[in-house]
């Protein structure tokens, strides 16, 4: 368990445009994000110290298998998930991140009152992550309030014509 008491985490960070613009508008507030892929890890990381940002605490791993192991239990005020991967084949649809187990975990670590703020492009994926989230009995849908620069995949979807699916949901 890391002692350090972190109020935001990220997880899935992509290319870190989100993260970096995050540390910079909460300069006292530490934040912590998971990225699953190495070389997409070690560009932020680059991309951290070029800035001289010191509040994000990065970690390279899997969210499923970290979240337990490193933080502690009603300790944060937001969790952000951007565009987690749809996996959208049926034969595929284990990877998916949001489900009710993972669900549970993410509620145990917020705060009473933490958000969690999803936002994809996939219809489907939309629809399960909310039938998940009611399963958990854990959160309660609050409105959207938009607070974070635009990420990468939301450029590209928003050029492609996508609608985009924005979500944040407060533990009860
Ligand atoms: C579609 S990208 C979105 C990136 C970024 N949030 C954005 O909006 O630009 C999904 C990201 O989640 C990461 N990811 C997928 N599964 C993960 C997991 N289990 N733990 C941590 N990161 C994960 C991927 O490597 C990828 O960087």
């Amino acid at each position: 368990m890391i002692d350090t008491p972190f109020q935001i985490l990220e997880i899935g960070p992509g290319n870190g445009d989100f993260l970096l613009s995050l540390a910079a508008q909460n300069p006292n507030k530490k934040i912590a994000a998971i990225e699953v892929r190495k070389k997409r890890f070690q560009k932020i990381l680059k991309r951290l110290e070029k800035a001289g940002i010191q509040n994000v605490f990065l970690l390279w791993g899997n969210a499923k298998t970290m979240v337990p192991r490193f933080f502690k239990e009603d300790s944060l005020e937001k969790i952000y998930i951007l565009f987690p991967d749809p996996w959208p084949k049926r034969r595929h649809a284990f990877h998916r991140l949001l489900d009710i187990a993972f669900l549970t975990l993410l509620a145990g670590i917020l705060k009473k009152r933490g958000e969690l703020i999803l936002a994809t492009d996939s219809k489907d994926y939309a629809a399960w992550i909310q039938k998940n989230v009611e399963a958990t009995a854990s959160f309660k849908e609050v409105s959207f309030e938009r607070d974070f620069s635009e990420t990468f995949f939301e450029k590209v979807w928003k050029k492609e014509g996508k609608p985009i699916l924005y979500f944040s949901y407060e533990r009860v």
